[in-house]
């Protein structure tokens, strides 16, 4: 069975209402591309994104959600929220909650449990710090993270690995493409759905870099940061993917 390819971008805390005008650049780029389109702005923006992409391939994410669906927690927000602001996908475990909110594996698991529940696909992040690659430690950090942070039922859920390491997020350093395809191999060996389930690459994802990370065989996609915060790289990293003539993997 085909995989599809996923480019994403994760804008982090950054948009305002006056960014719109990005997804009338990027609707033609999507419509064009063999790969799905999703781009996940600030929680204030889900669903004037989600308006101004409708009738396009862009598809909308959040960048987090809480475990419940409702209830007193204070500036959080919920996978059923999401879902009704017209987000598609959710990503959870991102190294920068996990560094800055202390969100633990079992922390994520329960967020995955909700979003799939809720109808969002989890786009569920690991990665390896530089102390623990330099020990050797990559794979066996990430393998732990994602035993605990899958939710129980991953054998039925529609999910997205992204594997971002910690070293490369922002800082202009990649992970060698022998580095990321052992990786993603690894990944890939501890899934239920091996075949399907898409699993992304994140980490100064870059126009000049992308084709080369996309081409490696256990890369589905891509989760940028920096870059999709401008239209031109965003778009030529979705041109990287091949244009919709071409077969998705
Ligand atoms: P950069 O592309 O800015 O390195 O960020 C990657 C990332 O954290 C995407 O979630």
């Amino acid at each position: 069975m085909s995989r599809r390819t996923l480019i994403a971008g994760n804008w982090k805390m950054n948009g305002l209402t006056g960014s719109l005008d990005y997804f009338r650049e990027l609707a033609p780029v999507a419509a064009d591309s063999a790969a799905e389109v999703l781009v996940c702005p600030p929680a204030t923006l889900i669903h004037p994104v989600a308006q101004a992409c409708r009738g396009t391939r862009i598809r909308v994410g959040g960048q987090d959600c809480h475990a419940r669906n409702s209830g007193a927690h204070t500036g959080d927000i919920s996978a059923p929220m999401l879902r009704d602001a017209g987000a598609s996908h959710v990503i959870l475990g991102h190294s920068e909650r996990r560094a800055g909110h202390g969100e633990r594996d079992m922390d994520v698991q329960a967020k995955a449990a909700a979003a799939s529940a809720a109808g969002l696909v989890p786009v569920i992040c690991v990665g390896e710090t530089l102390t623990e690659r330099e020990a050797g430690q990559a794979v066996e950090v990430v393998a732990r993270q994602l035993a605990g942070s899958l939710p129980e039922n991953s054998a039925i859920v529609d999910l997205v690995i992204a594997y971002e390491p910690v070293w490369a997020i922002g800082t202009g350093l990649t992970a060698s493409l022998t580095d990321v395809a052992e990786m993603h191999a690894a990944i890939r060996e501890r899934l239920k759905n091996p075949l399907t389930t898409c699993i992304l690459y994140g980490g100064s994802v870059k126009p000049d870099n992308a084709e080369a990370l996309l081409s490696l065989a256990d890369v589905d996609g891509a989760l940028v940061g920096g870059a999709s915060l401008d239209v031109t790289d965003f778009s030529a990293i979705v041109r990287a993917a091949g244009s919709g003539t071409q077969l998705a993997r």
